[in-house]
């Protein structure tokens, strides 16, 4: 069982650090004690494929990944590009374990994330990571602070404490006037705002983002683009960002995608 006290007394602990070493107002330093340069994630011989059911007695088999390696530094940043139906998502969710591979090694800060335990799972995908999709999956009835409160009060941190950190994050992701708002009530590109500031309070070491502007239009998606790119330079965010987007492509230190299930760069 996790004490959650504990968990946020130290957390608390490397927030005024952090401060004190960036001299920042924001409450989190990205990540955590892992300096730039430390490996975060490494992959080896990852294989993954899929069973469909062609017809009632046939079934087809999909391999979608085939034996990829993956090494990733933390302050990384990295764009899977590459067409439809090629295995991104699926890699993008076993980083988040979010799925399981079939087969292969998943290292996190030298971790075997796959012989976790549910318990030690579900507090590596609500600590450690962070998740944004393409369409925000926000809770449609609850305003944009109650969205970003969520996961540091499943976390068991203090309400109060849980509000003021979501408050300064979404000022911080420039929604500073609508925090109260339901967010049915916030445009596209504020929602998604609401997302990454939800998907970001808990100082993930990684952030995985699955086509986080395939949804905007060019001038919101242009500034969730600047907004990923200010975590990255101020507090060292680590991600992975599958996009179909060149522009938010260019702006990651590295591009790869996928070839017969292969990760490789692109051509
Ligand atoms: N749960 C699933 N069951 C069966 N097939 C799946 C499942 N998820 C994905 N696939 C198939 O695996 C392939 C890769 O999917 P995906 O990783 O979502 O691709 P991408 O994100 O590159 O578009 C696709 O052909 C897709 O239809
Ligand atoms: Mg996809």
């Amino acid at each position: 069982m996790v004490d959650t006290n504990r968990r946020h007394t130290s957390a608390e602990s490397d927030c005024t650090e952090s401060r004190e070493k960036t001299n920042t107002a924001l409450p989190f330093e990205a990540s955590g004690d892992h300096g730039r340069g430390d490996n975060l994630i490494r992959i080896r011989n990852l294989s993954k494929s899929y069973t469909n059911n062609t017809s009632q007695s046939a079934k087809s088999h999909f391999s979608i990944l085939k034996s990829v390696d993956f090494d990733l530094t933390v302050g990384e940043t990295v764009a899977i590009v590459g067409a439809s139906g090629i295995g991104k998502s699926t890699l993008l969710h076993i980083m988040g374990a979010l799925d399981r591979p079939d087969s292969g090694i998943f290292l996190f800060r030298g971790q075997d994330v796959f012989s976790f335990d549910n318990s030690q799972l579900a507090s590596f995908r609500n600590t450690s990571v962070g998740f944004i999709f393409q369409f925000h999956y926000l809770l449609a009835e609850f305003s944009a602070l109650e969205n970003a409160m969520l996961p540091m009060l499943i976390q068991g941190i203090d309400k109060a404490m849980a509000k003021e950190t979501a408050e300064e994050i979404l000022v911080r992701v420039g929604l500073k006037e609508r925090l109260s708002f339901r967010v049915t009530k916030l445009s596209g590109g504020e929602q998604q705002r609401v997302a990454l500031a939800r998907a970001i309070v808990l100082k993930p070491a990684l952030l995985l983002a699955d086509e986080p502007t395939g949804n905007l239009d060019r001038q919101n998606s242009e500034q969730v683009h600047q907004l990923l790119m200010e975590l990255n330079h101020e507090f060292g965010m680590t991600m992975v960002i599958v996009t179909h987007n060149a522009t938010l492509a260019s702006y990651m230190s590295r591009r790869v995608t996928i070839i017969n299930g292969k990760l490789t760069k692109p051509i």
